[in-house]
């Protein structure tokens, strides 16, 4: 791969260990070569497996499930609306810049966010070059619609005995607070 993270300590350390495990980079989010701010990997062709952001951690941002058609977003917001979740449900449904899906996000009842997402591109080629996002293209938060609210971006489920520490830098994202705000 021909991009190049190595004055970012963190990353090239979680470049190393994963690529170890057979990891190959599809997509990241940098405003230059020097430095990361979201990392998407993969093991079996598809756009990512796991995905690490910049930000105070280690926390869980979400699980994503698989659905084969966007239709079945629709279907779990009504279902979650008509079972009494609606406010459950965060963000969305919408398109993603990175990985293209359209995706839906909900909070569970305990708290933890999980994300339904719909098929999106095979890496069919190992010689693929990642794709470099600038976090200044407002189309990595989103192509179109409103951006998330200020708890997608803040709230993450902890690990049990793991202290949390704050990031160096994870940029300012355009919040939907914000961007109504500005708006108004
Ligand atoms: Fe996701």
């Amino acid at each position: 791969m021909s991009i190049r993270l190595t004055s970012t300590k963190g990353a090239s350390r979680l470049r190393t260990f994963y690529a170890g495990l057979g990891f190959m980079l599809t997509e990241y989010i940098a405003p230059d070569e020097s430095s990361l701010r979201g990392a998407f990997l993969q093991r079996k062709g598809n756009p990512h497996d796991i995905v690490f952001f910049a930000g105070a951690g280690p926390r869980l941002h979400h699980f994503a499930y698989l659905v084969p058609e966007v239709h079945h977003l629709l279907r779990a917001c009504d279902v979650a609306g008509s079972l009494g979740y609606g406010r459950e449900v965060e963000r969305g449904p919408g398109r993603h810049g990175p990985g293209h899906a359209m995706f839906v996000y909900f909070r569970d009842p305990d708290g933890h966010r999980v994300e339904l997402f719909n098929t999106h591109y095979q890496v069919i080629d190992v010689e693929n070059e990642p794709v470099r996002w600038d976090p200044a293209d407002a189309n990595v938060s989103f192509p179109w619609g409103l951006p998330a609210q200020r708890s997608w971006f803040e709230q993450a489920t902890a690990f049990e005995g793991q202290a949390i520490t704050a990031p160096g830098t994870s940029g300012s994202p355009l919040t939907l607070e914000r961007y109504l705000a500005e708006k108004a």
